[in-house]
């Protein structure tokens, strides 16, 4: 899915942080300080953009397990949902591209990148749909741009149903 000339793994040692920039101190502080913490205890994945044969990231997102009370959902979803306290979900926590990098479609890569992903593995470990979680006005209309859709409580949280994520990569 990725373009040739980049690639798209999960984080290492190998990999060079230092000079990743994406226009959010906090995101650009996640991925230099917190990132390989979080992923050597387990609570997330990070996967990195690189250009193919660099070590340079240039671009990140992260991946959990969570749920969702079944309260939070639109109505309309909810009835679909069985009566069970809490759904699950798939929580793509942070997503962000170096600012050298925006304009290029890249950010679109990684975002299908993250979503093909969340698919896959749903087909063996149950998920509701993809969570984010934008940091701004910014963010919150990019995900809106590929169908994302806002909790109706909640004024920065978006889903995206797994039916339609799994119907995205149908061939
Ligand atoms: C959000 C981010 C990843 C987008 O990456 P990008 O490379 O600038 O965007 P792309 O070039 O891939 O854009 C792809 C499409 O999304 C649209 N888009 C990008 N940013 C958008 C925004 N803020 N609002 C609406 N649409 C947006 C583009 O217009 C383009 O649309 P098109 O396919 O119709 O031409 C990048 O700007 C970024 O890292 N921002 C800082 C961190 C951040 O906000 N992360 C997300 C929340 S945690």
């Amino acid at each position: 899915m990725i373009r040739d000339e980049y690639a798209i793994g999960p984080l290492e040692k190998k990999h060079d942080r230092s000079i990743f920039s994406c226009g959010s101190d906090a995101l650009d502080g996640y991925l230099r300080e917190r990132a390989s913490q979080d992923a050597k205890k387990r609570v997330a994945t990070i996967f990195v953009l690189t250009e193919a044969s660099e070590n340079t990231v240039i671009g990140y997102y992260t991946l959990a397990a969570g749920n969702v009370d079944l309260g939070e959902w639109p109505p309309a979803l909810k009835k679909k949902l069985p009566l069970y306290p809490v759904v699950p979900v798939t929580l793509l926590g942070r997503l962000a591209l170096d600012k050298k990098y925006h304009g290029k479609k890249l950010g679109e890569h990684i975002l299908m990148d993250a979503l093909l992903r969340c698919s896959t593995v749903a087909r063996e470990i149950a998920s509701v749909a993809v969570i984010v979680d934008a940091i701004d006005e910014k963010a919150l209309k990019f995900y809106e741009h590929y169908g994302f859709r806002m909790f109706p409580k909640q004024s920065n949280r978006l889903f995206l149903h797994m039916q339609t994520i799994n119907e995205m990569f149908e061939p």
